[in-house]
């Protein structure tokens, strides 16, 4: 059944994979960004770490796929969403857009405040105006905080963040929560962990890591590379969305889940995989743990499961494969990024 599917952050990794998979499935897709046809962002400054160039590719994508209709403005802005979703009378909602990185928001917290949280509400208040069915919007793992013990439930206790960032995320969660108590708009938080994958952001690690592993320059692990991450391919990750999107989606209500494998690895084992895939020794040196880093990201998949069955589980080389093809002819490093 085709629906009417409106996507907040196209521009953005995920965002860009989730549309494209979501217009090829047959559905329209609705999508916008900030960013407009030329890769800019009202904050192309330091604080926006993807180059024009990639957003650009992103959305030369998009624009080329049959069902994807692309729409460009600032979600902060007051009405901008309300009026977009009263023209595009969306079923479903899946809002991406916003400033993400923990590390970011060590250096400017407040580049979060419009786009996670005005932007967020003028989501929830349009949704709920204008009776779309449901709201599906990304959390993230980061909301955990600090942890020694896994795994992650949905039910755990998520009021000690680490992070500026990680405090927007769980904002939303609540907001999301009023907005179902007051005015029951149904809605979901998606806990994403540690997304990677083609087109992937130039400030996660896996990027920062495969750059400086081609340029064989060093990389600098934290805590002896022990921190362990539920790395999760780009496709599995928009492929769980889509499931969760559609009407057989097993969840009601306001609530939450974790998109993640329940499949920590250590960071030090990720850099060993990548560094084979590009065949070559990476150069390591260690240094001690960061503020707002935690060490451990494992995500129970149980509620995942209960809300859509299974969902793909791309091997970590196989992924990374696909990852350092994608690089490699993006960024053929003898011309500039
Ligand atoms: N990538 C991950 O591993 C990961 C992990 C946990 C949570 N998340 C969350 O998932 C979502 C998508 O993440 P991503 O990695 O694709 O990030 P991204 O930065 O690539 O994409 C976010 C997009 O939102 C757009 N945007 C930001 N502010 C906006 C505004 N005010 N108006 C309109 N558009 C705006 C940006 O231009 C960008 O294209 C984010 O909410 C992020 O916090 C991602």
């Amino acid at each position: 059944m085709t629906i009417q599917i409106a996507v907040t952050g196209a521009a953005g990794f995920i965002g860009s994979s989730l549309a494209l998979f979501l217009a090829r499935q047959g559905h329209q897709v609705h999508a916008c960004d900030w960013a407009d046809p030329t890769g800019c962002t009202p904050l192309d400054n330091p604080s926006d770490s993807t180059p024009a160039r990639l957003r650009v590719e992103r959305l030369r994508i998009l624009a080329q796929t049959p069902g994807v209709h692309l729409s460009h403005f600032d979600l902060a802005e007051p009405g901008a969403f309300s009026a977009w979703a009263a023209k595009c009378q969306p079923d479903v909602v899946i809002h991406l857009a916003a400033q993400a990185g923990v590390r970011h928001s060590m250096q400017a917290p407040l580049d979060f405040v419009a786009p996670n949280l005005i932007g967020f509400a003028h989501v929830l208040d349009a949704c709920h105006r204008q009776g779309v069915r449901r709201l599906l919007y990304a959390s993230s793992s980061s909301v955990y905080g600090m942890r020694e013990s896994a795994p992650f439930l949905e039910e755990d206790r998520t009021d000690r963040p680490e992070s500026f960032y990680a405090a927007t995320k769980q904002a939303n969660e609540a907001m999301a929560m009023a907005y179902h108590a007051q005015y029951g708009l149904r809605s979901l938080g998606m806990r994403f962990f540690t997304v990677y994958g083609p087109r992937g952001r130039p400030d996660m690690a896996p990027f920062l890591f495969a750059q400086a592993i081609r340029r064989q320059e060093p990389i600098t692990l934290f805590a002896k590379g022990e921190l362990l991450r539920d790395f999760t391919y780009v496709d599995d990750t928009v492929a769980a969305v889509a499931a969760l999107a559609g009407p057989e989606a097993n969840w009601e209500g306001a609530t939450v889940v974790n998109v993640g494998h329940h499949r920590p690895v250590s960071v030090n084992h990720f850099v060993t995989c990548l560094a084979d895939q590009l065949r070559l020794a990476p150069v390591i040196t260690y240094a001690p743990m960061q503020k707002a880093d935690v060490k451990l990201t494992c995500a129970s998949e149980t509620r995942l499961l209960s809300m859509i069955g299974q969902w793909p589980d791309t091997p970590l080389e196989a992924g990374l494969s696909q990852f350092v093809n994608w690089l490699q002819e993006w960024d053929p490093l003898d011309k500039p990024a």
